[in-house]
């Protein structure tokens, strides 16, 4: 019988965008815990270098590079620090993203469509442009997106986070088919509700504001199969499968951490 070793990581280089805060944090946590050299990338300098040390500190390797993933010369450099660092590419988690102002379309600022776009689907777009010439090199890797539930139904007011996350994951399994001959797997997961901090990403919101959006949060998150929040470790160990041997015939999948949100018709009550 095949014994596979399922989550070790051991002199792989993985690239994590986003990797400051949340999601992207806990990815490159799990990620050095299962002995990758990490390299965070982030547009918040402070947070970036902060979750870096704590890899170091927790003994694993691990470099910051600040970027913003939607600019192509930044795109670049960050991939291009990867490789002058630990001298190559085996994973790359795109995971940096961002929401939009809520509204509806017509009443969408032109401006902030086009943010959430260029973040969530260029960013995507130019990190792995820049990356995958590096996994070619090595002969075999693995991209995980970062996606949403809001890519796979609509949402109210998302117009812009929605289109983008939906386009995330049909370039997940356009990447795919391009690459699986060359034995890079590309995987989506589409997280449902995690507790990455909305205090933090809505600083513009009033106190009154925040907290109705955050009390709108939980009832949504009641509302689940599994009826709460998620940890943003809970969404990392399933980045960590996707990128090691246990997934090794798993390709073009999309794969919803969700509580089982999907899967299910809202009553608009509580199942229990
Ligand atoms: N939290 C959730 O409930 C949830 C649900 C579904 C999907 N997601 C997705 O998961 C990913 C991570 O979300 P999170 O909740 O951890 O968010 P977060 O705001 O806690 O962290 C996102 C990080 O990405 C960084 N970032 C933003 N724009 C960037 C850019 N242009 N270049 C580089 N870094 C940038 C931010 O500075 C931040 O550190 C996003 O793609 C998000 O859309 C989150």
């Amino acid at each position: 019988m095949m014994k596979t070793q399922t989550s070790s990581l051991a002199d792989k280089v993985a690239i994590v965008t986003g990797a400051g805060n949340g999601i992207g944090r806990a990815i490159a946590q799990a990620m050095a815990d299962a002995g990758a050299k990490i390299v965070l990338c982030d547009v918040l300098v402070a947070d970036g270098e902060q979750a870096t040390h704590e890899i170091r500190e927790a003994g694993g390797d691990a470099v910051f590079a600040r970027g913003d993933v939607s600019r192509e010369e930044e795109a670049r450099e960050m991939v291009d620090a990867a490789v002058r660092t630990f001298g190559g590419v085996d994973i790359l988690v795109n995971n940096a993203g961002t929401g939009g102002e809520p509204a509806r379309i017509h009443e969408v600022n032109v401006a902030d469509f086009d943010r959430v776009i260029a973040v969530n689907v260029r960013g995507t777009f130019l990190c792995s442009k820049f990356a995958i010439p590096h996994l070619l090199r090595r002969g075999k890797g693995c991209i995980v997106n970062i996606a949403s539930t809001y890519g796979l139904i609509g949402a109210p007011k998302a117009g812009a986070y929605c289109a983008s996350k939906g386009a995330i994951i049909n370039l997940t399994r356009q990447l795919a088919i391009d690459y699986g001959p060359d034995q890079i797997r590309v995987n989506a997961i589409c997280p449902g509700y995690i507790d990455t901090g909305l205090r933090r990403r809505r600083a513009s919101l009033s106190q009154a504001e925040l907290a109705a959006a955050i009390t709108r949060r939980e009832r949504a998150a009641r509302m689940q199969p599994l009826g709460r929040q998620a940890q943003p470790a809970e969404v990392a160990s399933v980045a960590l499968f996707l990128c090691s041997a246990g997934a090794s015939f798993m390709t073009g999948a999309i794969v919803a951490v969700d509580g089982g949100c999907v899967t299910t018709f809202n009553y608009g009550e509580a199942p229990n």
